[in-house]
């Protein structure tokens, strides 16, 4: 489903992604962890085409769109569903409005059934009854299910989710995995999820890849990342305070 191709990518003088290569299969969950700063979002974008690498290739359900123009990579967009880090709710829309807002542009989709489809997704991820509300009613863990009922509304072939978790406490946070499990289920979309709780997103997914300082550790099953012998994976995995980190 997307394929990175020795992708590289420079800012300032600095390889934020050094030379990296991934294949994700179609229908699998995904995670990506990594130290703060190691290219974990760059590489989410780059995935779906917000950033251009400076080398490599990227090719998304087998269309190459490393060089496709602006428009054409929208078309390509549209296939994702996506959760940034900070949310990025409107704060002048409401919570149903929030979660219409991917099938709203571009369509000519009636407004009662876009209203239907929104108030059926925040169903699914619990928060029934909440489409009136504005997001600044919302705690941390319901703006992220907004998030993620706006992620998904479209039924994506591909969902990204960037920091799903970050300020959640524990139980919440199992909550919202399971959400998200759920949906990529249903819907049998190809998911790459990056979490700094490594523990939380382990128990997630089916393979996982590390990065540190734009390179690729380990890519591979998420039950074999125990056994990863670098140092740096050693470390990062157990949360040690002593190693090269
Ligand atoms: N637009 C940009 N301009 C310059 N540097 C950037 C830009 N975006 C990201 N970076 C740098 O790239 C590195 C990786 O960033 P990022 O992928 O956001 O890290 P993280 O793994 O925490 O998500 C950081 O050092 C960051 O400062
Ligand atoms: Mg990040």
């Amino acid at each position: 489903m997307i394929r990175l191709e020795d992708v590289t990518k420079w800012y300032d003088g600095r390889a934020v992604l050094d030379h990296v290569s991934l294949h994700l299969e179609p229908g699998m969950l995904w995670g990506l962890i990594g130290p703060a700063a190691s290219g974990k979002s760059v590489l989410l974008k780059v995935v779906c085409g917000l950033i251009r690498p400076d080398e490599g290739r990227v090719i998304v359900d087998q269309r190459d769109i490393t060089k496709d123009k602006e428009s054409d990579i929208m078309e390509t967009r549209r296939k994702f569903g996506m959760l940034f880090q900070n949310n990025a709710l409107f704060d002048f829309m409401t919570v149903g409005e929030n979660v219409a807002f991917p099938i709203y542009w571009g369509s000519d989709i009636e407004p009662d059934r876009l209203r239907s489809l929104s108030v059926k997704r925040l169903q699914d991820v619990g928060l029934s009854g909440s489409e009136d509300k504005v997001p600044s009613e919302l705690s941390g863990g319901m703006k992220k299910r907004v998030g993620i009922a706006r992620a998904t509304i479209a039924d994506p072939k591909i969902v990204i989710y960037d920091e799903p978790t970050a300020g959640l406490d524990p139980v919440t946070t199992s909550k919202i995995y399971d959400l998200l499990r759920n949906l990529q289920q249903r819907n049998e979309s190809t998911v790459l999820a990056v979490s700094s709780d490594v523990q939380a997103i382990r128990g997630f997914v089916e393979h996982i890849a590390v990065i540190h300082q734009g390179r690729i550790l380990y890519n591979g099953p998420e039950r074999e990342l125990d056994s990863c012998a670098d140092p740096v994976v050693h470390q990062f995995i157990r949360g040690d305070a002593d190693g090269p980190l």
